[in-house]
């Protein structure tokens, strides 16, 4: 990974209760830290929707021990006592015709939503997104996810479409998904 992106950790940044987070890239010791924050502070409605079982310890192993920076970049929000609080990942692929595009994802602990740290996450990803030439970043969101649809337009990103019961929950219940794209601009000063 860039040198100029991993020196711009660990990174510190206000919440609107007061409190502070350090934003950092997510390594191999974290693998404990990491299970404790899907297993206990995202919600059963929340996990379901989730792309990936991160219930599951070995799924989060394979991400801690397979970390490549060049492929999925990702960051966690550490609390002030060290816990978790918040994982995103940015994904990138290196050819083909999506070599321009990444894609966004991110979750945060329950008991924080609305405090700032899902928005201070995912403007961080796209600010390595300008840095490293992205030029469009993609997120999906389920129609349910009304924060997550609400976080991502007013950080910019369009709805660029929306498929009609295409995802279904473990429940069996199906749910619309939906496209969100944010348009990098390269001019910004991302530093
Ligand atoms: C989407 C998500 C990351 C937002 O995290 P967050 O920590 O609450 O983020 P913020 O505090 O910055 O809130 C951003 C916006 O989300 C919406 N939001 C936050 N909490 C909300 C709540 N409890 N109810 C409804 N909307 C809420 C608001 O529009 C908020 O904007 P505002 O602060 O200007 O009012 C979080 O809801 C989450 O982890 N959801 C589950 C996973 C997911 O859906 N990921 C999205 C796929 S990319």
């Amino acid at each position: 990974m860039d040198e100029r992106i991993l020196k711009r950790y660990p990174k510190d940044v206000g919440l609107r209760d007061g409190g502070k987070v350090r934003l950092r890239p997510l390594k191999e010791e974290d693998l404990e830290k990491l299970y404790e924050f899907f297993l206990t502070s995202v919600t059963e409605d929340d996990h379901m929707l989730l792309r990936d079982n991160v219930k599951d310890y070995y799924v989060l192993e394979k991400w801690c021990k397979n970390i490549d920076c060049d492929r999925v970049f990702p960051i966690v929000a550490e609390a002030g006592d060290g816990r978790i609080i918040g994982n995103a990942t940015l994904h990138k692929r290196e050819f083909g015709w999506s070599r321009a595009v990444a894609k966004i994802r991110v979750v945060t602990c329950s008991e924080c939503r609305g405090m700032g740290l899902g928005t201070a996450m995912i403007r961080e990803l796209l600010d390595v997104a300008r840095l490293i030439g992205v030029e469009k970043v993609m997120a999906e969101a389920l129609s349910s996810q009304k924060g997550a649809m609400d976080a991502l337009e007013k950080l910019g990103f369009q709805k660029a479409a929306c498929i009609p019961g295409l995802a279904s929950d473990y429940m069996g219940h199906s749910h619309d998904l939906c496209i969100f794209i944010y348009t990098v601009n390269p001019e910004w000063d991302a530093f």
